[in-house]
């Protein structure tokens, strides 16, 4: 990891075709150690944000700066997977993907579902997990290859909060080993466990401008 790293929008607007201006003006820099909350009202585009961060989606107006950063890890809103294959197999595949052999990948894995409390569930195949269990294993695929950017879209909508509180404890614990750590949520909890808040409504167009 880069000591350097960082995240940036520079005067970031998004609006998709057929859509009013989600959000506008949008400054904001992220370093390695924090942990940032993407809050706001449901549609207000938390998720298109963290895309836009990642790359996937290009702003409408404004440019977004990656620097030092290599692998990005992001875990989905809505838990996907093979149904047949196992918990296990699901963080495995992205360190085969990286190159690594399964043996060595496994350990590894484990690891990455320990930090979520699912090595109980290691074996379970995807159809049998809880939804809980699932929004879990999504954040273990994301972290078990050691991205710099960790993008998380609301991690704890299935969750009890005792769970949420150990979630959020881990992301900050990531975050203190030098990831950059960014939450879509509107969960009160995550967010206050968050270093640091975006509030999307205060980039939201105002009146005239989004006519
Ligand atoms: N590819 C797309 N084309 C057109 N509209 C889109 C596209 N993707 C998202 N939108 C719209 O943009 C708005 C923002 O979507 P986004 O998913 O970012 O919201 P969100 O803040 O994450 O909401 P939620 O809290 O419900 O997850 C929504 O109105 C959505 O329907
Ligand atoms: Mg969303």
């Amino acid at each position: 990891m880069d000591d350097g790293m960082v995240v940036a929008t520079h005067d970031v607007a998004h609006r998709f075709p057929g859509t009013d201006v989600l959000f506008e003006h949008l400054n904001i820099t992220v370093r390695p150690g924090e942990t940032v909350a993407v809050c706001g009202p449901s549609g207000c585009g938390k998720s298109t944000l963290l895309s836009i961060l990642a790359g996937w989606e290009k702003p409408w107006h404004g440019t977004v700066e990656r620097h030092g950063i290599g692998r990005i890890g992001w875990a989905f809103q809505n838990p996907y997977g093979v149904p047949e294959r196992t918990a296990l197999d699901h963080v495995v595949f992205p360190l085969l993907a990286k190159g690594m052999t399964r043996r060595a990948a496994e350990p590894q894995a484990m690891e990455a579902l320990g930090l979520f409390d699912l090595e109980y569930a290691a074996g379970r195949r995807f159809a049998d997990l809880s939804g809980g269990e699932a929004q879990r294993l999504m954040l273990a695929r994301a972290v078990c290859a050691r991205p710099d950017l960790l993008l998380v879209d609301e991690p704890t909508a299935q969750l009890d909060t005792r769970t949420v509180h150990s979630v959020s404890h881990v992301l900050g614990h990531l975050a203190g080993q030098g990831m950059i750590v960014m939450v879509a949520t509107h969960d009160p909890d995550t967010r206050d466990a968050c270093r640091r808040v975006i509030d999307l409504a205060e980039y939201a167009p105002r009146g005239e401008a989004n006519a």
